[in-house]
């Protein structure tokens, strides 16, 4: 049988992620694979319930952290490790990551609690923790980031987030990568969308070829 595949998508509010996930699910399902396109905060119905409080509501960090981690765990356990079993590939609209990058590096919280968080969410009883195989970082200026977003839609409470907070996101993401580089790569966002698409394509040539170690 095919092994199953995780793959996530990472940037701050602006960098194009959600665009480009789509056209990744489009090539893999084209080359056959089963795909299960998916988003964090949520994927399933109880961690839909999070991600509207989580991004609406304010609370205290530490909260918001744990709700994040809660959510986490019950996406891991229904959706994303059933779906790895039947050797799907499973695209996620951020994951983990993201929680360093916005919680760790945009809020400031404790990384080393986030790492403790980690470690309880991410342990599936199988030795070691379950990450992505591969994380495609879209790295962008906030600035950017910022022109992008002012034409889209309402703010949530991230996305109104002052430039300095999303330099500290981006931050948190280098921190990240650095921290895990293997399964990391970083595109720069900052190109035109064609630019971008065709290094994304790039990157999904070896999974494609189910060359991808
Ligand atoms: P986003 O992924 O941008 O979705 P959409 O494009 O539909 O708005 O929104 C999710 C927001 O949640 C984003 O601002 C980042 C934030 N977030 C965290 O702060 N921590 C996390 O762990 C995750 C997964 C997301």
């Amino acid at each position: 049988m095919t092994r199953g595949l995780f793959i996530s998508f990472e940037g701050i509010d602006g960098a194009g992620k959600s665009t480009h996930i789509e056209g990744v699910a489009a090539l893999l399902r084209a080359a056959g694979r089963t795909v299960v396109l998916t988003r964090e905060p949520g994927g399933t119905p109880l961690s839909e319930k999070l991600r509207a409080l989580v991004l609406h509501e304010p609370m205290d960090a530490l909260t918001e952290a744990l709700l994040m981690f809660a959510a986490r765990r019950e996406h891991l356990v229904q959706v994303i490790e059933p779906a790895l079993t039947r050797g799907e590939v499973v695209l996620c609209d951020r994951f983990t990551d993201a929680t360093f990058a916005y919680q760790g590096g945009g809020r400031g919280f404790d990384w080393g609690v986030l790492a403790q968080l980690e470690a309880m969410v991410q342990d599936l009883g199988q030795g070691g923790l379950r990450q992505p195989d591969l994380t495609v970082w879209f790295d962008l200026d906030p600035a950017i980031a910022a022109e992008r977003l002012a034409s889209a839609r309402v703010p949530d409470k991230f996305e109104s987030q002052p430039a300095d907070f999303f330099a500290a996101v981006r931050a948190g993401y280098a921190r990240r990568a650095a921290e895990m580089p293997k399964r990391f790569a970083c595109v720069d966002a900052a190109r035109s969308r064609e630019a971008v698409w065709a290094e994304v394509e790039r990157l999904m040539a070896p999974v494609i070829a189910g060359a991808w170690a």
